[in-house]
């Protein structure tokens, strides 16, 4: 099971895909917290990146590609993956069906959550994550049971240095320029499934799962 998350920046592709993982036990692959780790440990990627994340900007593709084609092939996506966050340009896209391909895989799903632009905004303002697990949580719609701590991991929760309200609004603007048609691309495929993100988090998610398991017993 091979499955794309689109839609705007704090749309929810990280709450969904991490909740789809966990249903289907195939893991959730992020490319801003692949980033945000790099940039932690200061790798190479990591120094690279660091400028156009914080400023909200995309990462060149050759780098994101690269990235994306060293984690699938790992022995734990042998059962299929979520890429969240993948692709953002039309060349990534073009890019990810060329790997695909090369690996003999197929993509089951593309789905595009739709949130309006104000609550994008809210989303953002309240969203804390876990550094380390990668949780993500929003301090009124989806609260940790213990205010600031990770109830997987313990660990203190931070706010991103993305979700700055100046940022973001920056971050919506390039996904309308650079990411938005994409999904003409993939409605040309008819492969599209726009998906009401404006819905809760459960609601989002019984949508989502239920699309998956009639993929799978097709
Ligand atoms: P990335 O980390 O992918 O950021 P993003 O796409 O901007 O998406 P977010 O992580 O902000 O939001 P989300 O949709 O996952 O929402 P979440 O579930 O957290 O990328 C960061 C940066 O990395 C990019 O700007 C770029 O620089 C670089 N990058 C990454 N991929 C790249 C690529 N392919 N090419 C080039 N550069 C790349 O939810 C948000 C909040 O809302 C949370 O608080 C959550 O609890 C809450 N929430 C979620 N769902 C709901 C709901 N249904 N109702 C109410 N609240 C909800």
């Amino acid at each position: 099971m091979i499955i794309v998350f689109m839609g705007p920046p704090g749309a929810g592709k990280g709450t969904q895909a991490q909740k789809l993982s966990s249903a289907f036990n195939i893991p959730a692959l992020s490319t801003g917290e692949m980033f945000r780790e790099a940039i932690k440990a200061q790798t190479p990627t990591g120094l690279k990146a660091a400028e156009y994340v914080n400023a909200g900007n995309l990462v060149p593709d050759e780098v994101v590609v690269g990235i994306v084609e060293e984690r699938i092939l790992q022995p734990d996506c042998a059962n299929g993956f979520i890429l969240d966050g993948f692709p953002r340009t039309l060349n990534q896209a073009e890019a990810l069906d060329k790997l695909l391909e090369k690996h003999n895989l197929t993509l089951d799903h593309v789905f595009c959550l739709d949130v309006d632009e104000e609550e994008i905004v809210r989303r953002q303002a309240g969203r804390l994550v876990a550094p380390k697990s990668g949780r993500v949580y929003h301090v009124s719609s989806n609260p940790p049971a213990v205010a600031g701590v990770c109830d997987e991991s313990g660990e203190e929760l931070v706010q991103r240095e993305d979700d700055k309200e100046d940022v973001v609004r920056h971050r919506l603007h390039v996904y309308s320029e650079q990411t938005e048609p994409i999904c003409a691309y993939y409605e040309r495929k008819d492969m599209l499934e726009r998906i009401d993100g404006m819905q809760g988090v459960d609601e989002v998610f019984a949508d989502l799962s239920s699309r998956v398991r009639s993929k799978m017993a097709a």
